[in-house]
């Protein structure tokens, strides 16, 4: 049975995985910013009672995310699985356009939180002699550039990088580090602004007709990746959702797939 730390996991994908992580026997630590979890959310995993706990972690701080290391393994005992999942947004606009708090938060959110939580877990998991590390992925891992986006894009892009990085540098230390690629998901981060408006995007016809095509309810993708986190040994890996060859069978597929999600 394993103990999973999962950053950012509230809502969203995060929150998914922590479930289907449940679903499949293991003990999950649950963070976010907020001092607890809503009460809905709580109601929904009543089932789970005594296998998880929730911690508050702001990924933007190392004493934070180190607080969120030291409680999870006093409470499990050991920590086999950490996820770095928190992520941001920026409102989709030009670069230059973009205001300092939203660059300075994406900066610090998808790249300087993910660093520090991949250092504290690496520093941890080397002790312990075991574990596994990954990191969420996202629009720019893979050098595809899209306009209104390249702040995101920028973040995502350096995330491969380090997540490569830290496998090399992991090589014999009995830890693994890996990234996980969603694709498209429908959740807060594309139906929301940063502010918590509702996003103008989801009304641009071009976007909701690609959207439909390609996305996915985050439940459907944490389904496909639980399995193959639990199973995996080997450094370096990228656990794909949508692989171009998914991607292009459903444009092939694409007129049974109107208003699918939005
Ligand atoms: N949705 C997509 O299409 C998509 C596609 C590719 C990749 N991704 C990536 O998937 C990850 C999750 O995205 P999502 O779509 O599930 O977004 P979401 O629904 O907006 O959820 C974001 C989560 O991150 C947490 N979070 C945000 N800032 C944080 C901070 N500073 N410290 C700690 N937690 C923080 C939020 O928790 P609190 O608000 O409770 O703090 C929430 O649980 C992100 O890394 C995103 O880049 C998403």
């Amino acid at each position: 049975m394993k103990n999973v730390v999962i950053t950012g996991s509230t809502r969203g994908i995060g929150f998914s995985m922590a479930k289907e992580f449940l679903r499949a026997g293991c003990n999950v630590t649950i963070s976010g910013r907020g001092e607890a979890l809503s009460e809905a959310t709580q109601a929904e995993l009543s089932p789970f009672k005594g296998k998880y706990i929730y911690i508050q972690c702001n990924v933007q701080d190392k004493a934070s995310l180190q607080n969120l290391w030291d409680a999870s393994l006093k409470h499990w005992g050991k920590v086999d699985i950490w996820i770095n999942n928190a992520g941001q947004n920026v409102p989709h606009k030009f670069s230059w356009e973009t205001g300092e708090s939203y660059t300075e938060n994406v900066i610090k959110t998808n790249i300087t939180g993910m660093i520090f939580g991949s250092q504290v877990a690496a520093a941890g998991m080397i002790k312990q002699g075991h574990g596994a590390i990954y990191s969420m992925e996202g629009l720019g891992s893979n050098n595809m550039i899209q306009v209104k986006t390249i702040l995101y894009g920028t973040t995502k892009h350096a995330l491969r990088y380090f997540m490569r990085g830290l496998a090399k540098e992991l090589e014999g230390t009995g830890v693994i580090a890996g990234r996980l690629s969603p694709g498209m998901m429908l959740t807060d981060f594309i139906t929301k602004t940063p502010d918590g408006d509702p996003s103008e995007v989801i009304s641009d016809e071009k976007f909701k007709k690609l959207f439909n095509i390609l996305a996915d309810r985050p439940e459907t993708v944490a389904k496909f990746f639980i399995p193959e986190i639990l199973r995996n040994t080997k450094n370096d890996v990228l656990i794909a959702w949508l692989t171009n060859r998914k991607a292009a069978w459903r444009f092939m597929t694409a007129p049974f797939r109107k208003g699918r999600l939005i």
